[in-house]
């Protein structure tokens, strides 16, 4: 029994790795996900063209078990942390940069540059910062999200095509609520050279509060975040179904992966591997050796060998 996998152009040896955002911002941790067996990449934070320190604290709650609202605000070390980064060629996994610029121009340089480290497997471009205050995500912008694309589109198939190759380009998109908002976006994608789609990133502008102290639980927006956690896992799949079967994309899953079952539903609805942002956060890197575990006792029950087995086939009634 295996846990690998293909995404895109990048061969996985395990479909379990980090959400962006949560352990992946500075060397240390990025080493931390290489050394650990049971992830398949090493995702970095999104990164922006010049450092950020982000919002004010609390900028993270977490209910211990479940569920989860964050606000950080792209703290980062700038992308030359990432893509300068001497650990890369040490590194035995795939080392894949997301990028959240503030600006398109910002986006399409910081890809440019990713491009010209042989090293670095491919980029998130992440279309769904919810936390930025007075920027709307890209992802619900249409016009917005076509532009860039295929902006990026012409730097990447400018590419020469050994190294277009073995570069993957995908996005990391909102979750979607409407049929139509699933067709248009996945017309956008198919009119372009993405290979993956990350499937979803949290649900934007939620609000957790606490009902004994009668106040928010995160400083930044009056107490909006992303909501992540069990509660989004019903529209991850969602998405990530629907984005399987509209594109010739692989589509990455992430939302709501507390265990094996969770992993195992989102291979089902077509992930070809998946994210871990909650849990991870809860519970620190041992989480991917506990879900490496408990998604292959359900796959040995089920008698599948490999994720393809299962990837996808999820019956209709
Ligand atoms: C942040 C949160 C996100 O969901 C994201 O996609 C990028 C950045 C943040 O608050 O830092």
């Amino acid at each position: 029994m295996s846990l690998k996998t293909k995404i895109g152009n990048i061969n996985l040896n395990s479909c379990l790795f980090n959400a962006s955002g949560v352990y992946c911002k500075i060397k240390e941790e990025l080493s931390n996900l290489n050394t650990c067996n049971s992830v398949g990449a090493i995702l970095t934070k999104s990164c922006t063209l010049e450092s950020r320190v982000g919002n004010d604290p609390p900028i993270y709650w977490d209910d211990g078990s479940e569920n989860s609202i964050n606000s950080s605000g792209l703290p980062n070390m700038g992308y030359k942390y990432y893509i300068e980064n001497e650990d890369i060629v040490k590194y035995d996994k795939p080392y894949i940069v997301s990028i959240s610029g503030m600006c398109e121009e910002d986006n399409l340089k910081i890809v440019k540059e990713t491009i010209n480290n042989n090293d670095i497997s491919g980029i998130e471009l992440n279309l769904s910062c919810p936390n930025i205050e007075g920027k709307s995500q890209i992802g619900y912008d249409f016009e917005a999200m076509q532009n860039l694309i295929s902006k990026v589109d012409l730097i990447i198939s400018s590419m020469k095509s050994m190294r277009r190759n073995n570069f993957n380009f995908g996005v990391k998109l909102p979750p979607y609520f409407d049929m139509l908002h699933f067709r248009l976006v996945a017309d956008i994608i198919n009119n372009s050279s993405i290979n993956t789609i990350t499937c979803v990133n949290s649900l934007g502008n939620g609000l957790i509060i606490n009902h004994i102290s009668e106040s928010v639980v995160i400083k930044p927006k009056r107490g909006h975040g992303g909501i992540g956690g069990s509660s989004i896992k019903s529209i991850a799949l969602s998405n990530v179904r629907q984005f399987s079967l509209l594109t010739k994309c692989d589509i990455i899953g992430c939302g709501g992966i507390m265990n094996g079952i969770d992993a195992f539903e989102h291979i089902l609805c077509g992930a070809k591997a998946v994210q871990i942002g909650t849990k991870f956060y809860m519970d620190g890197i041992d989480v991917f050796t506990f879900l490496e575990k408990d998604l292959l006792k359900i796959m040995r029950d089920k008698n599948y060998k490999t994720i393809n087995d299962f990837c996808g086939k999820l019956k209709d009634l």
